[in-house]
C-alpha cells in the first residue's frame, strides 16, 4: 500500500519504517528541512534502539524516502497517517497548531478515497476538527479515523512490531479495510485490534497514560509515608504488585515521572475535563504529586546541606527522563539540575546518550559534561542518581568513594540497597525506604 507519514519524529519515523519494513511504499514528510536531509542520508536525529538499521535497510531497498515537500507526500499514500507534535499549550491544553496545518495540506492535495489517520495524541474531538479542515478545501470523498500510538521510547520497534494491542477509531468500512490491511502482520500472534468509534479511540490514549501515571504518583506518595514510618516502598511494591488484579509494572516510586507524554497528556485530559465541565479531580492530584516528586531530590539535598550550596559540586547520572533514549523533554534531572544551580551550586552530569541534546537544547554551558560515570563523581560533594541507566547499576563504589569530596548519594530510582551502602561507608538517601546517614 502507499503509505504516507506526515511528522517524522520519534513516532513518525517508527511508523513509517515500521510499515516500510512490512513492505508498504511509505514516504516520511516533515517540515525540518534539516531533518529530512540527514534522515535521506542515512543519519537519524535521535537515539532509538534499532531505528538506524530499519531505516537503512528500508531507504536502500527503496521503499522509504523522506521528503520536506509536505503537500507531495499528501499526494502519494491512500493512507495518511498525521504524527506531528502536540505540545501543551499554556493552559496545558493540546495545542493542534500542527495536526490542523497538516490537515489543511492535505485537504489541497487529497484525492477521493484517501484514509486520513491522526496518529497523534489528540483530544476527543479533534478527527471532527480535521474532517472540517480537510473539507475547507476539497470537494472529494475522504475518510478520517484516529489510531493513537502507544509505542514507549528505548522500546519503540520492538513495541511496534510486536504490540499489545492497536486501537483504532473508525467511522466508515473503508477506513476499517485500510486498517486491518496495514496491521494484520503486527497482530500475526492474535494480540487484539481493537475497532471502536473514534471519540472512545481518542479518549484511550489518554485514559491510558493517565492511569500508569497515576500508578506513579500513587506510588511516589506511598514512598512519602513509607519514609515517614519505617516501611520499606521497595517491599510494599513487591506485595502488592504479586496481586494479579495490581500487577507489578509502573509501580516504582522515584524521582517523579517525565517525557513527552504523561505531563502533558495528564494536563490535556483535566484540560477536556473542564471543557465539557467534569472535574478530573484525581488527575489534578496526580500532576501535582508528580511536580512535588520531581522537587523531591532537590529538597532532600537542601535538607542535608541547607539553602546554600555555593561553593558544592554535584554529580549528576542520567539527564534523560528515561533510561534508552535521548528525550530531556519534562525530564525530573532538568528540574534537579535548575534547583542546584539556583542556591548556588555546581553540577557535573554524565548520561550515555542525552548529553548532546541536554546541552543543545536544555542546559547550555551551565553544567559540565563528563567523559564518564566514574570523573564525574571527581570531588563531588554528593551524587544524584536520576536516570536508572544499566551501566549505572553496579557501579565500583570504591573507585567513587576515593574521588568523592563526601561519600553521598541521593538514590531517585532506588538502585541499591541501603544496607550495602552502609557498609560501603556512604550516605544514601533512597525514596521511600531507610535513610542511611
Ligand atoms: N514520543 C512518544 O513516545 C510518543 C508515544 C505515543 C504518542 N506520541 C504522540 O505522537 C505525536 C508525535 O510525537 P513525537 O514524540 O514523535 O514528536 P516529535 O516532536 O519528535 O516529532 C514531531 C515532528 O513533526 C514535525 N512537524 C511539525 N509540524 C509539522 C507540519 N506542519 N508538517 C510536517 N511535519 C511537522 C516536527 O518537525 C517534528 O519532526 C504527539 O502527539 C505525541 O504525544 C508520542
Amino acid at each position: 500500500m502507499n503509505v504516507t507519514v506526515i511528522g517524522s519524529g520519534y513516532v513518525g519515523l517508527v511508523v513509517g519504517a515500521c510499515l516500510a519494513e512490512t513492505g508498504n511504499g511509505v514516504v516520511c514528510a516533515d517540515v525540518d528541512v534539516e531533518k529530512v536531509a540527514s534522515l535521506n542520508a542515512g543519519q537519524i536525529p535521535i537515539y532509538e534502539p534499532g531505528l538506524d538499521r530499519l531505516v537503512a535497510r528500508n531507504l536502500s531497498e527503496g521503499r522509504l524516502r523522506f521528503t520536506a515537500d509536505v503537500g507531495a507526500a499528501a499526494r502519494h499514500g491512500q493512507v495518511i497517517f498525521i504524527a506531528v507534535g502536540t505540545p501543551p499549550g499554556e493552559d496545558g491544553s493540546a495545542d493542534l497548531q500542527h495536526v490542523l496545518d497538516v490537515a489543511g495540506t492535505i485537504g489541497r492535495n487529497i484525492s477521493a478515497g484517501t484514509i486520513v489517520i491522526t496518529k497523534s495524541t489528540v483530544p476527543v474531538g479533534t478527527a471532527r476538527k480535521v474532517r472540517d479542515e480537510i473539507e475547507r478545501h476539497t470537494d472529494a470523498p475522504f475518510h478520517v479515523c484516529s489510531n493513537p500510538e502507544f509505542l514507549k521510547e528505548g522500546a519503540a520497534i520492538d513495541d511496534f512490531m510486536r504490540p499489545d494491542r492497536i486501537v483504532c477509531g473508525v467511522e466508515s468500512e473503508e477506513a476499517r479495510g485500510a486498517l486491518q490491511e496495514l496491521y494484520d502482520p503486527f497482530v500475526r500472534s492474535g494480540n487484539p485490534l481493537i475497532f471502536m468509534d473514534i471519540a472512545s479511540a481518542e479518549l484511550t490514549k489518554y485514559a491510558a497514560n493517565a492511569m500508569l501515571a497515576t500508578r506513579i504518583s500513587f506510588m511516589n506518595q506511598l514512598a512519602q509515608l513509607c519514609e515517614a514510618t519505617g516501611a520499606d516502598v521497595n517491599r510494599v511494591r513487591k506485595g502488592m504488585g504479586s496481586d494479579p488484579r495490581i500487577g507489578r509494572s509502573f509501580l516504582y516510586a522515584g524521582a517523579g515521572y517525565g517525557g513527552s507524554c504523561f505531563p502533558k497528556d495528564v494536563r490535556a485530559l483535566i484540560h477536556t475535563g473542564d471543557e465539557f465541565e467534569v472535574d478530573l479531580t484525581i488527575l489534578r492530584q496526580v500532576h501535582e504529586a508528580n511536580e512535588a516528586q520531581k522537587a523531591l531530590l532537590g529538597s532532600k539535598a537542601r535538607k542535608r546541606f541547607g539553602d546554600d550550596l555555593s561553593g558544592m559540586r554535584f554529580a549528576v547520572w542520567g539527564l534523560a527522563f528515561k533510561p534508552e533514549t535521548d528525550d530531556m523533554r519534562e525530564a525530573p534531572a532538568l528540574a534537579l539540575i535548575e534547583e542546584i544551580l539556583a542556591a548556588g551550586g555546581s553540577v557535573v552530569a554524565h548520561d550515555p546518550v542525552a548529553q548532546d541534546v541536554a546541552r543543545g537544547l536544555h542546559l547550555g554551558d551551565r553544567v559540565e559534561f563528563a567523559a564518564d560515570e566514574y570523573t564525574a563523581c571527581e570531588s563531588a560533594d554528593a551524587l544524584f542518581v536520576v536516570t536508572e541507566w544499566l551501566q549505572y547499576r553496579r557501579p565500583d563504589w570504591l573507585r567513587i568513594r576515593e574521588a568523592m569530596r563526601n561519600p553521598i548519594v541521593f538514590d531517585g530510582r532506588n538502585l541499591f540497597e541501603p544496607w550495602r551502602m552502609r557498609k560501603l561507608g556512604y550516605e544514601y538517601y533512597p525514596i521511600g525506604r531507610e535513610q542511611v546517614r
